[in-house]
């Protein structure tokens, strides 16, 4: 009597949960954990000065599921998407809200590292795996890495070396630097410092600013004075675009070579207009690099959303990539983390940006870029480092 009620109730949820092909197959049926959609929390910021970065991880990430038929490892794919604002004092309680109370499977963000380290020190507690799609913070994949968290952008003091690289290269040998005073502008310039003064240049003046202030002015009006042979920049999103305007309006751009990271320049080339010509970064994607993957990315995204994507749309596909490699490895299952983190370690691919693989703090290893802003276009001058791994100091995953 007991049993037989019991067998009763099985079949009910099956057939009313799992449909007729559990109902047919009653023993071959897959968990039910595995046939619920996966949810994905999304901490990116859709306000703000990096609104518009968010917003291209976000669609490449929705273009990868889709073309995959909506499912990843066989799993629909639900995204709970919480606008972060770039803002650090709300990161703790927004992931929260993500991991405790939504209880997301998995964890995508975000863009400013100040909001990452916060974010990341509850996904170590937690354990959930954890996908960071641009923030560059070096601790991330430094002292505070986990086997957990993987990043598939960039170190903050990645592109900053391969800058100064490129700089010491074109015969620069003063420089002062100009940048907003948070993890992301003091980690870039320190790259920066790195390579510039081993390569016997000298640093006149460091400048900065708070982040996310916009008044470049006095700083502007101090490097007229300095005459510095080159400035190095890190700004980002809308404040890159208002940063390169005044740059030209303080009629620096023909005497002061502007220098910086790729992010000077990316998602804004083209609303900069002539005011960015001449613009130097360094990047680990440049919008021309002749592989089939970018080509094919770059006519999927524009007919998709009728733009072409930008450095962060690459690091959005790339991060589902990884996630997709991961599931497909554990079967779907995210609790099978020694083969899904196994798999995500281990990954090889063709990104858009040329070969991606992983160092063994989960940072990409990948190739720098140097390009020149002309005509609203990132052109490709050639290759500032190749295989750039950052440091893995403190990692004890290394
Ligand atoms: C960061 O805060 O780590 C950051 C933000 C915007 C970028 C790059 C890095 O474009």
């Amino acid at each position: 009597m007991h049993n037989k009620s019991r067998v009763s109730r099985r079949r009910v949820l099956q057939m009313a949960g799992v449909g007729a092909v559990a109902a047919a197959f009653p023993f071959a049926r897959p968990a039910i954990s595995q046939g619920a959609p996966l949810r994905v929390g999304l901490l990116l910021p859709y306000s703000g000065t990096f609104a518009a970065l968010g917003t291209g991880i976000t669609n490449a990430m929705d273009l990868y599921v889709k073309q995959q038929g909506g499912k990843l490892a066989g799993r629909t794919i639900e995204w709970i998407k919480v606008d972060d604002e770039s803002a650090p004092p709300k990161a703790t309680e927004l992931t929260s809200k993500l991991v405790q109370g939504e209880k997301v499977d998995v964890l995508i963000g975000t863009v400013h590292s100040g909001v990452a380290m916060a974010m990341a020190k509850i996904a170590r507690e937690a354990g959930l795996p954890t996908l960071i799609p641009n923030a560059g913070a070096n601790v991330l994949t430094r002292a505070q890495c986990a086997k957990n968290i993987f990043r598939t952008s960039f170190g903050n003091s990645q592109p900053g070396v391969a800058a100064g690289l490129a700089m010491i290269k074109a015969g620069i040998k003063t420089a002062v630097t100009y940048s907003w005073g948070y993890a992301a502008g003091e980690e870039s310039v320190a790259g920066f410092k790195q390579s510039f003064l081993a390569g016997g240049g000298k640093i006149i003046k460091e400048l900065t600013l708070p982040f996310p202030n916009v008044e470049f002015q006095a700083g502007l009006a101090e490097i007229a004075s300095l005459k510095p042979e080159a400035v190095y920049s890190f700004y980002a999103g809308g404040g890159a675009l208002k940063y390169m305007q005044d740059y030209a309006a303080a009629g620096l751009k023909n005497s002061v070579q502007l220098w910086g990271p790729g992010f000077l320049t990316d998602g804004v080339e083209s609303k900069v207009g002539a005011a960015g010509d001449g613009v130097k970064t360094a990047s680990h994607y440049v919008e021309s690099l002749d592989n089939a993957e970018n080509k094919k990315f770059r006519a999927d995204y524009n007919a998709a959303f009728k733009m072409f994507p930008d450095v962060y749309a690459v690091q959005g596909w790339d991060t589902t990539m990884l996630l997709d490699i991961g599931l497909k490895a554990a079967g779907g299952d995210v609790k099978k983390q020694d083969a899904m983190f196994k798999a995500m370690r281990e990954a090889k691919f063709n990104s858009p940006r040329g070969p991606f693989r992983l160092s063994a703090a989960q940072n990409p290893i990948h190739n720098f870029y140097l390009r020149e802003l002309k005509g609203g276009e990132n052109k490709f001058l050639g290759i500032a480092a190749a295989d750039v791994s950052d440091p893995t100091t403190g990692c004890s995953l290394a």
